[in-house]
């Protein structure tokens, strides 16, 4: 696993210095804007040269051998001042550090007199230490120095001499550093191999993870599960050799009086065979992932804890195998639901709606004043939206937009399906109350929904996320691994626990 950069606020430029960052603006008639001080001369020489022009998004690296000063130094460009988003200064982070990489660069210098805005800052650092990971827990033949040149700069400083940005600065720093670690975990989670992370192994961690960072924990075994009656989370783990586990995560915050609950939900399918109903085995392997929404949730809550968030969050997530053994369930058996609900099984594949309708009960023991559950749900999410947002279904409007505009916060898009009523008359089953599945591909992510909708009591908020379009292999977006796990909407999640 890769170390973590560390961010740090300086008052002057000290030792020696690696690489610096300089962000450049452009005047009207699109050309450079000389910054002030030892850059001053540099910038306006590339001016007159037009080897940079600072258009939005540009970047150049320099080197200079290290005679005094830096020895190395990015330009990167800003453009006009208007046009600049926060995403785009967080994508433009994650380019930087990406060449660094390349560059074999130690340590980076940001000038943030030159940028001056806190918010912006901070999402250039954001972009800058969210790239900074990479998974090879099981390399054994890459060459510890290997790894060591991977990991890219050591220190992201930033250089001010204005005391009150750097007083503020700093705060800023500290959230995100506790952000790289969030999603990292939940990368790290997201990743980990069914033969290692095994529902009783993210049980275990997440003990530990609770003892680290102050949450209270409790963890359902199956027979635990049995006593819950919950009869569709253990179905799905029937045909499994292992064990499957229920993890219930407590935040409270300090301070506050009557805070309010939010419950996370989180599918923890720690690998999906799809079980009797079985997979094709074209890129089975990835289903190793199918955790991923109990990654996420647990990522998010150990953010929020650690930014302290003024709301109580109750995360339940719920692990366990999908498994073809000969104890499995079969297609037209016959489960019952935590709540009562029998439900017949068409699929086994479709499984993850089985484990969060009861986890999503369970969920609701704790009056919550809303719950959001996550999951790599459905296939059919990639089909509707493709890799560049996850969709957002559930009963109450208010609590999807603020949701979204959690999103729009961290660069993490949402994008909203329906979930008409008439939908519900595909999941009538001729022998039990609803079935699982339907056998035609109309409208897979609004059904798995509808399904979990069954489960959701009178008066209770929800809100349905399904993160398969975007849990894994995202390599359009610069701060993102290009494999693997991309560790998405943990920052939105988090930040919708401090807003609401
Ligand atoms: N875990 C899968 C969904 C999935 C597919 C996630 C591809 C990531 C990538 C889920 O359990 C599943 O198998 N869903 C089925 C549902 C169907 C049987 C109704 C699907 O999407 O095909
Ligand atoms: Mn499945
Ligand atoms: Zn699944």
């Amino acid at each position: 696993m890769w170390i973590q950069p560390s961010l740090e606020v300086c008052e002057s430029a000290h030792g020696r210095r690696d690489s610096d960052l300089i962000p450049v603006f452009q005047d009207s008639s699109k050309k450079p804007v000389p910054p002030k001080g030892e850059y001053a001369d540099l910038i306006q020489k590339l001016k007159k040269s037009q080897a940079f022009n600072a258009s939005k998004g540009s970047t150049l690296f320099l080197r200079f051998g290290g005679k005094g000063g830096a020895e190395n130094c990015f330009l990167i460009g800003l453009g006009g001042k208007s046009e600049l988003s926060e995403e785009k200064i967080r994508s433009l982070g994650g380019s930087i550090w990406q060449k660094c990489i390349q560059e074999k660069i130690e340590s980076i210098c940001v000038h943030a007199d030159l940028l001056k805005d806190v918010r912006s800052l901070r999402v250039l650092a954001e972009g800058m230490i969210l790239p900074a990971y990479g998974y090879d827990k099981y390399k054994t033949t890459l060459s510890d120095s290997k790894k060591e040149k991977q990991k890219g700069p050591e220190k992201i400083i930033f250089f001010t001499s204005d005391k009150s940005l750097k007083k503020k600065l700093e705060k800023e720093l500290s959230e995100v550093q506790s952000l790289g670690f969030a999603v990292n975990l939940t990368r790290d989670w997201s990743n980990e191999p069914s033969n290692v992370g095994t529902p009783e192994y993210y049980a275990s961690e997440s003990k530990k993870l609770a003892k680290q960072y102050g949450l209270k924990c409790k963890v359902l075994t199956e027979a635990d599960a049995k006593r819950e009656k919950m009869g569709l989370f253990l179905g799905v783990g029937q045909g499994s050799e292992r064990e499957g586990r229920v993890v219930i995560l407590e935040y409270i915050p300090k301070g506050i009086k009557n805070p309010k609950t939010i419950a996370f939900v989180g599918k923890g399918v720690t690998f999906d065979s799809g079980g009797i109903s079985i997979k094709p085995s074209l890129r089975m392997e990835e289903m190793k992932h199918d955790m991923t929404g109990a990654a996420t949730l647990m990522g998010a809550t150990v953010l929020a804890s650690q930014w302290k968030v003024p709301n109580r969050i109750v995360a339940v997530l719920a692990f366990t195998e999908n498994m073809p053994d000969g104890g499995a369930i079969n297609p037209g058996n016959i489960l019952t639901a935590r709540n009562g609900k029998t439900v017949e099984i068409i699929n086994t594949d479709a499984e993850g709606r089985l484990v969060l309708a009861d986890a999503l009960d369970l969920a609701q023991d704790y009056k919550p004043d809303v719950v959001i559950d996550a999951a790599t749900l459905t296939g059919a999410v990639s089909v509707a939206l493709g890799k560049y947002c996850c969709a957002i279904l559930g009963n109450d409007e208010n609590l999807m937009e603020s949701l979204k505009k959690s999103g729009e916060v961290h660069g993490e898009r949402i994008w909203q399906l329906p979930l008409f009523d008439d939908y519900f008359d595909d999941l009538k089953s001729d022998y039990a109350d609803i079935k699982n599945s339907v056998n035609d591909s109309n409208g897979g992510t609004i059904r798995g929904a509808m399904f979990l909708k069954q489960f959701i009591r009178k008066g209770t908020k929800w809100a349905h996320l399904d993160i398969a379009s975007t849990a894994y292999n995202i390599s359009h977006v610069s701060y993102y691994p290009k494999k693997g796990a991309s560790g998405a909407y943990v920052r939105t999640l988090a930040q919708f626990a401090r807003e609401y």
